[in-house]
């Protein structure tokens, strides 16, 4: 291993809790969809921050908000009012659903609020139904609600009320409806779970059993929200409506802030005082969420993921044919997931040797979150080494 990179892993060694499993690489410099390491070494990165680099590393854009912010005002506390974070609220109710907004700084604390926020609506019902393989996050609620038990282990005993049920199984959730049921939790796309595409007449349903029995639809978009699916929020494929959405990750184009909306009925449920975050809605997070959607909308980022991820899909499906260890290609947008018969892992680290950053979830899929602003040519130029990579491995 380069010695600049060994350097940096050793001082990690030393001093920082070991709870990631990470790549030997370690990064200094980012633009758009490339990545540079401290040895200098160029990498393309088809798996920006996560989910989080909708537009890439540094877009400008957010770039200059977060300068031109940082010269004038980095912290308000929530006792006063700041300009920007109704901007930014106003920028997340009129992309998706008429409600208000609740500011935070993590996926899981997004997560975390809407289970309060559920409760409290509740006024005694607590129980909330939850999807297997699902995922939330790591704080308490969010990992009582997560669908797998691997993350679980060792942490219990969880938070009582999550009933879990098989995602995509309507007649599951109608079963677990009891007269405690305040509210049902979903990802419309998986993510760590797999990148399984909720179905229409899935999230259709459950909105109908949300209505006929009185409890909230809550969607967690914190990975396939903000465009990534070629619609500002996956829900909006199925032309249902949640009551509650969470979002995250790419929200802030790389700045940490997380958001939670609610109708605004369910909204007014939250009282002063009863829920906070001293760092939610910083100046900083919110003048970041105000150009992430001033980009999305003024460089129709939206159009461009549709048309891409038309040509994406058609070739992987494509390269499936000839490609054995290819069992399915399934997502939306910018949103792929490649299931394959063998261990995806391998395959990512012969993707890092050729300086292409991609993730493998569920130990066979391989996931792709390219940014939006990707350009034709780097898109190409790594779906063909990706594809290089899956013919050696098919050939042995
Ligand atoms: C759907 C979903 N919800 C919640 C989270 C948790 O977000 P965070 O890591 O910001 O707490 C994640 C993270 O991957 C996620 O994919």
């Amino acid at each position: 291993m380069a010695s600049q990179t060994q350097k940096v892993i050793e001082q990690y060694e030393r001093y920082v809790m070991n709870t990631y499993v990470r790549s030997p690489l370690a990064l200094t410099k980012g633009k758009g969809s490339r990545l540079w390491d401290v040895e200098g070494r160029e990498y393309l990165d088809l798996f920006p921050g996560w989910g989080v680099g909708i537009l890439g590393h540094n877009h400008p854009w957010v770039m200059s908000a977060l300068r031109g912010q940082t010269r004038r005002l980095i912290h308000v506390s929530n006792n006063y009012y700041h300009p920007l974070q109704w901007q930014a609220a106003k920028r997340v109710v009129e992309a998706s659903f008429d409600g208000k907004v609740f500011f935070c700084n993590s996926g899981a604390e997004a997560v975390e609020s809407a289970v309060k926020l559920a409760r409290r609506w509740g006024a005694g019902r607590y129980e909330i139904i939850v999807m297997e393989r699902s995922f939330h996050g790591r704080t308490m609620a969010a990992l009582s609600a997560t669908g797998q038990s691997k993350y679980q282990q060792g942490f219990e005993p969880l938070l009582p009320g999550f009933i879990r049920v098989p995602f995509n199984d309507l007649e599951a959730v109608r079963r677990a409806i009891t007269p405690k049921t305040c509210a049902v939790l979903v990802e419309p796309i998986q993510g760590e779970g797999g990148l399984r595409v909720g179905t229409d007449a899935f999230l259709q349903g459950l909105r109908q059993l949300c209505d006929e029995h009185r409890f909230l639809l809550i969607m967690d978009e914190v990975q396939s929200g903000m465009g990534r699916t070629g619609k500002w929020f996956a829900y909006q494929h199925t032309g249902i409506t949640p009551d509650v959405m969470v979002l995250a990750k790419a929200l802030g184009g790389g700045f940490p802030i997380a958001a939670m909306i609610a109708r605004r009925s369910v909204a007014d449920t939250l009282t002063p005082g009863s829920h906070a975050s001293t760092f939610g809605g910083n100046p900083l997070g919110c003048a970041a969420i105000v150009a992430v959607f001033e980009a999305i909308e003024k460089q129709a980022l939206l159009q461009k993921v549709n048309t891409l991820s038309r040509v994406i899909f058609e070739r992987l499906r494509k390269l499936a044919t000839r490609c054995p260890i290819i069992q399915e290609v399934r997502g939306r947008g910018f949103m792929i997931g490649i299931e394959l018969t063998v261990a995806g892992r391998p395959l990512v680290s012969a993707a890092l040797d050729e300086r292409l950053l991609l993730n493998c979830t569920q130990d066979t899929v391989l996931r792709l979150l390219p940014a939006m602003t990707i350009a034709k040519l780097e898109l190409n130029r790594a779906l063909s080494i990706l594809e290089g990579i899956l013919l050696k491995k098919a050939q042995g």
